[in-house]
Parts: C-alpha cells; sequence; structure tokens
C-alpha cells in the first residue's frame, strides 16, 4: 500500500459547525511532503517483519511531525510564509487556526496509536517512544534551545545537541517504532534507534544545507532563513557541513545489520539526502 493514499483516506475530521475546520487540519497534510518518517517507519517494519502492519502508526508520526512544522512556522517561531509549496496555515487562514490544527494533529497522533489493531503492549511502547521523542525530552526541548538561542552562538557539542533533540529523535523513533511493531529484540530495537539518531542529525545537516544553497520552489519554503540560527553551515561553512553529513551517513549503513533494512536507509538517503 501507498502511504500516501493510506493518509488521504485517513485524515482527521470532525463534526461542527466550524466553517473551515476540517479543511485547515487537511491542508498541510494534502500539502505533500516527502513522508520521510513514515517511509522509514514501514520500510523498517516491513524489513524486520513483512507481515506486521505499521500503517497507524507511520500516520501518528506523519501527524505529529505535521504539527511541530504548522508551529514551527508560526511568526513566534521561525515565520515562514510558505510549506510544502504552498501558504503556511497561519497565512492561509490565521494564527488561532494553526495553533489549534498543530494541537490536533499532536492529540490525533496518539489517538490513532491507541485505536490501532496493534497488540496493547507494542501500542503502548509507541505511545511511550513518540511522546518522548516528539514531546518534552525530544522535538520540544530541541525547538526550544534552536529558539531560544537565535543570535546567540552555541558550539559545536551544544548544536549536535540541538539537531538531535528538534529532528533527530523523531526520526529515531520513527526506525524504533518499526522495530517494535515487527518484534524484534529489545537489543535490536536499541541499536536501530542510535542508527536514527545518526541518520535524524544527517537529514537537520542536510536541512541545513538546502537553507544555504536551495531556492524556495525547490525547497517549497523560504531558503536563507537561518541566518540569525544554530546550524552546521553558519557553524562551520556548507563544505564540512557536507562533509559530516557524508560521513555519518557511511556510519549508518556499516552498523546497521539486517540486510533489507541496510538496503533501504541507503534508497532514502539517495533519494532525500542528496542534491
Ligand atoms: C522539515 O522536515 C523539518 C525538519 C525537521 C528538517 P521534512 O524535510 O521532513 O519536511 P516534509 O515533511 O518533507 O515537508
Ligand atoms: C524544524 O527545523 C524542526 C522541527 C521540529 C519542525 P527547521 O526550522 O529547520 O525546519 P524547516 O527548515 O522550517 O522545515
Ligand atoms: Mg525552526
Ligand atoms: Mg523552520
Ligand atoms: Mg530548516
Amino acid at each position: 500500500m501507498n502511504f500516501s493514499d493510506y493518509l488521504e483516506a485517513n485524515l482527521p475530521k470532525v463534526e461542527s459547525f466550524h466553517p473551515h475546520f476540517n479543511e485547515a487540519i487537511a491542508w498541510i497534510l494534502k500539502a505533500g511532503g516527502k513522508h520521510f518518517r513514515a517511509k522509514l517507519l514501514i520500510g523498517t517494519a516491513k524489513a524486520i517483519n513483512p507481515l506486521c502492519d505499521p500503517y497507524p502508526v507511520a500516520l501518528a508520526v506523519e501527524f505529529l511531525h505535521a504539527y511541530s512544522l504548522i508551529h514551527d512556522d508560526l511568526p513566534a517561531m521561525d515565520n515562514s510564509a510558505l510549506r510544502r509549496g504552498v501558504e503556511t496555515l497561519h497565512v492561509k487562514y490565521d494564527e488561532v487556526t494553526a495553533i489549534l490544527v498543530g494541537d490536533a494533529l499532536n492529540t490525533e497522533a496518539f489517538r490513532v496509536i491507541a485505536n490501532s489493531n496493534l497488540p496493547p503492549q507494542i501500542a503502548i511502547k509507541c505511545i511511550e517512544i513518540l511522546s518522548r521523542n516528539g514531546g518534552l525530552e525530544g522535538m520540544v526541548i530541541g525547538q526550544a534551545i534552536d529558539c531560544y538561542f537565535e543570535n546567540k552562538k552555541l558550539n559545536l557539542n551544544e548544536l549536535k545537541f540541538l539537531h538531535l533533540h528538534k529532528t533527530g529523535a523523531l526520526i529515531a523513533a520513527s526506525m524504533e517504532m518499526g522495530a517494535v511493531i515487527a518484534g524484534a529484540s529489545d537489543e535490536e530495537c536499541k541499536s536501530i534507534y542510535e542508527a536514527g539518531l545518526k541518520l535524524g542529525l544527517a537529514f537537520q545537516i542536510h536541512d541545513d544545507i538546502i537553507d544555504a544553497t536551495s531556492n524556495a520552489k525547490i525547497a517549497g519554503k523560504p531558503t536563507n532563513n537561518d541566518t540569525s540560527k544554530n546550524s552546521f553551515t553558519n557553524l562551520l561553512g556548507v563544505d564540512e557541513a557536507i562533509k559530516i553529513q557524508n560521513e555519518l551517513e557511511s556510519q549508518i549503513i556499516l552498523e546497521i545489520q539486517n540486510k533489507e533494512l541496510k538496503e533501504l536507509i541507503s534508497n532514502l538517503i539517495n533519494r532525500y539526502l542528496k542534491g
């Protein structure tokens, strides 16, 4: 099954007399995006156990990720008018709608997992992993540091902390949840999570490189927007950032033992982290 079709068939909606809330929720989800985390989760799960059903949890990750993007684009944060090639929610509608659509997607993510057909212990494990990595100890503290330290220079270790939290954690969680759904051992889940953190760091370094070198038409979001941010390109320059990204990717490929998983990761890297 294609994840985009699954998402399209499972867009969150509410019965009410609000004139456009459902349309607003669908706005960012219909605009596309790479679905990198969903593909990673589904691919990881299927590489380990082709018979499992990771789709509801992949949907949950994309909901949570979309919420993080909607809030990231708000005037109080990155103040971006373009996302996935279309107007951001606060521009298309208003800030209230953008904040509340984000809130809804955040909570719907956990509802989707709770309502899935996964065995209860697996569902609870996924809820724990997603809340830990997408919340306070993951994406949220990363975003808080990203915004608080605008115009204040961090050192390389602090910058790694920032990127591992704001982006790395959710990407690592996607891989780990895939492994959990597939019934992998605790040890295998742990090593997959560690590889996922490296992949997430490489992903955010690549995102920094896009900001420094691409344009809004190709990226679907404003570029040259990170000039007052802590980023790998600002701290080390584009060439060094590319070098570190490439090194991380080589390490990940070496670390992953499962042959199908290795192939999945290298395909995703070639498709989304190059050019
Ligand atoms: C953008 O994420 C925000 C980062 C964490 C870098 P993606 O690059 O995955 O954005 P979409 O989902 O493809 O739009
Ligand atoms: C955002 O990082 C990471 C999130 C948790 C949303 P960025 O601010 O660099 O993401 P883009 O470049 O706006 O997509
Ligand atoms: Mg940001
Ligand atoms: Mg941003
Ligand atoms: Mg960025």
